[in-house]
């Protein structure tokens, strides 16, 4: 079939209004927009503004309305636990309404936030919608991440209720959360009114009344009761996301109802290619923005059926895990990282575990998270042997920004793009001054506003540092923060972030924010951290100390308990194992650390010397430093 994306992204071009218009008629409106797009709101103006809807009852209601009540909604499988179940639409609208009636009971209402705080387990999704048919906000924070980091949330947040589970599972250990969430709200100056908790069989929590509440039992007194949707604005928000930014402060990506649906629901049938009723599986988590668009959301309001998998790509049991589900589930669209292959080729570079299934099902393979390397793409095209997918996006956006519109009939893959520009994106490659460069060139990826529906129209409680962060450098555009080059045939090829954001393991990570914990340790005078190439996580954080005149302490110990304080800081999603201590930091004259040259000496990649470098010979200093550690040789 040839594909009909040139015509497709042209028809948006020639009006965009139209054509979101004519995309938002695959949402149920209690109220349509008084305007498709209305530009005086906002920093760069609103989508469907007027329009009165709700995502929960898109996701859940009208489909146990319209003879979806039978079908499953969502599927769980965790080979960590050895458990297996289904919700159909019915039984997840009924779990919803019992959540709801649970947190209404409670004093949760319109606009009112709520943290989610959750392993992979369907009653994650049933807190998302229970928070979204009442109209509260929810904010959902990644299991991986320390009290610190969640109580920076609380603070910003300022929510009335938390949601938790008592334990999270890793593969080698149980993750007690309530401990964590309580000393989580000891750091914070925000106190939570309720701590709901969905007790787990592998560590229940201790619950202290008045403020804990045992939310099973709870819902289990509130079954059969019935809470209706609760209105909001198209533009009213759905969720905060809190991503890393370039200092320790997470910046806080606020999505709306109203776009956010119609383009999940676009990129459902025409970037996925999916049809309403078939199994799609993003193999992410809730924590982040893929667990939100295509775990929950994107699905759920498309009429699909989701999966909930709690387990690992390799070691549970081993790395047939993603193909057995596939074949037992009849996965027609799987998604998930670069990292996740990696891990899987490493242990099963044959691909014998993919012989063991019958995974005939599987229509397309996507990708995203971080650059798909040629290699990695290779083997799966090869191995699974059906098209891959890579797909470019952040969290900012909630869906794709680049990718290979399936459902339009898929374009030619070039391996190491992430394919072309989706309709709503008009993406172009500028030099540091703004200036558009020519096909083939490296600059700045920027996407002119405004951005299309599901977008982050702002931050929350922070428009300044939205403009800051995104609108300033380049008016009138959006930055991405990510460095690229448009090719001839108008491919985008996505090659590094242009702050200090590093992607490890598919995970957004600030080196800044790991700085400030580097930098609080008594015996560190001055410090850096730098992304080094990590052949499975893609790049692992590397961090480089000065220590404090008169340290007596070795080296050694430092670096560990430097370690110890990223993860007691952070978490251990950070995955800070490497601490370095050398005498001096290389800068520059005006005294900036040489964060690039740093990076590319531990990669061993070429490098030139920086031409305002204020002492070169430090650098041979770093070379030996690294290497010393065994990086790079
Ligand atoms: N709760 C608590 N701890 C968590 C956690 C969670 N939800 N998720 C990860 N961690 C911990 C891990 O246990 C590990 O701890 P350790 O240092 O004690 O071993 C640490 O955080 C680092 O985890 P991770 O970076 O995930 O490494 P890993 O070795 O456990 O697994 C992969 C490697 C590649 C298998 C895994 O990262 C993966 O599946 N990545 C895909 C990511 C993804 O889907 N991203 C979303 C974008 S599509
Ligand atoms: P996150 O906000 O966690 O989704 O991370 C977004 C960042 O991950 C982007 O700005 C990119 O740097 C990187 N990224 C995500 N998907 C891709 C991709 N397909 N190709 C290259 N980089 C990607």
């Amino acid at each position: 079939m040839a594909s009909r994306y040139k015509e497709v992204y042209a028809g948006w071009k020639a009006n965009p209004e139209g054509f979101w218009a004519d995309a938002a008629k695959a949402i149920d409106w209690f109220k349509p927009a008084d305007k498709v797009f209305d530009g005086a709101q906002g920093p760069y103006g609103r989508w469907f503004a007027g329009a009165e809807t709700n995502t929960c009852y898109n996701a859940v209601d009208r489909h146990v309305k319209n003879g979806r009540a039978d079908q499953t909604a969502i599927i769980y499988d965790s080979p960590i636990t050895g458990t297996k179940g289904k919700l159909s639409y019915q039984e997840l609208l009924d779990r919803v309404n019992a959540m709801s009636a649970v947190l209404a009971d409670n004093g949760i209402a319109k606009g009112d936030r709520v943290i989610v705080y959750m392993p992979m387990i369907p009653d994650a999704l049933v807190s998302m919608l229970a928070c979204a048919r009442l109209g509260a906000i929810h904010s959902v924070v990644f299991g991986g991440f320390a009290s610190r980091e969640l109580a920076t949330r609380i603070d910003d947040a300022q929510p009335k209720a938390i949601i938790a589970a008592s334990c999270g599972i890793e593969p080698n250990r149980v993750i007690a959360y309530k401990p964590l969430i309580d000393e989580a709200i000891e750091f914070s100056a925000h106190k939570p009114a309720n701590v709901f908790v969905i007790q787990r069989a592998q560590k229940p929590a201790e619950l202290k009344a008045p403020r804990d509440i045992d939310l099973l039992a709870a819902m289990d007194a509130a079954k059969g009761r019935e809470v209706a949707c609760v209105p909001v604005a198209a533009t009213d928000p759905l969720y905060i996301l809190y991503t890393s930014g370039t200092t320790g402060q997470p910046k806080g990506v606020v999505r709306d109802n109203g776009g956010h649906m119609v383009a999940l629901a676009w990129s459902m049938e025409n970037l996925y290619g999916i049809k309403p009723g078939e199994v799609f599986w993003a193999a992410s988590d809730v924590g982040w923005v893929v667990g939100h668009s295509y775990i929950c959301y994107g699905p759920l309001v498309f009429g699909g059926t989701t999966i909930v998998f709690e387990g690992k790509p390799v070691g549970t049991p081993d790395p047939g895990t993603f193909w057995r589900i596939i074949s037992e589930y009849g996965v027609s669209a799987f998604f998930t990282a670069p990292t996740a292959l990696r891990a899987i080729k490493k242990d099963d570079p044959n691909g014998d575990f993919i012989k063991k299934y019958d995974i005939s099902c599987l229509r397309t393979l996507f990708l995203a998270g971080e650059r798909a390397d040629p290699d990695t793409v290779q083997w799966a095209e090869t191995k699974v042997g059906v098209p891959v997918v890579d797909h470019w996006w952040q969290t900012e956006t909630g869906w794709a920004i680049a990718g290979n519109p399936v459902g339009l009939g898929i374009l030619p893959v070039k391996h190491g793009s992430p394919t072309v520009a989706m309709p709503g994106y008009d993406v172009q490659v500028v030099d540091d001054a703004g200036h558009p460069v020519g096909a083939g060139t490296l600059g700045n990826v920027v996407v002119k506003l405004p951005l299309p529906p599901s977008c982050l129209p702002t931050l929350w409680n922070a428009d300044k540092r939205f403009h800051s962060s995104y609108l300033d450098e380049f008016p009138g555009y959006y930055k991405t923060a990510d460095a690229g080059l448009i090719d001839d045939d108008g491919y985008l090829f996505i090659m590094a972030r242009t702050d200090d954001i590093i992607n490890v393991a598919g995970h957004r990570l600030s080196t800044g924010g790991m700085e400030e914990v580097l930098a609080s340790h008594p015996d560190v005078a001055e410090c850096a951290v730098i992304g080094i190439h990590d052949e499975m996580k893609g790049q692992s954080p590397c961090g480089f100390v000065v220590l404090k005149a008169g340290v007596t302490k070795s080296h050694e110990q430092i670096e560990k308990e430097l370690i110890g304080l990223v993860r007691e800081k952070i978490g251990p999603v950070a995955a800070f194992k490497l601490a370095v201590t050398v005498d001096r930091l290389p800068k520059t004259r005006s005294g900036k650390i040489l964060r690039g040259t740093m990076q590319k000496i531990a990669d061993n990649q070429p490098w030139n010397m920086p031409a305002t470098i204020d002492d070169p010979g430090i650098l041979d200093e770093i070379e030996q430093a690294i290497r010393a550690k065994g990086i790079g040789v």
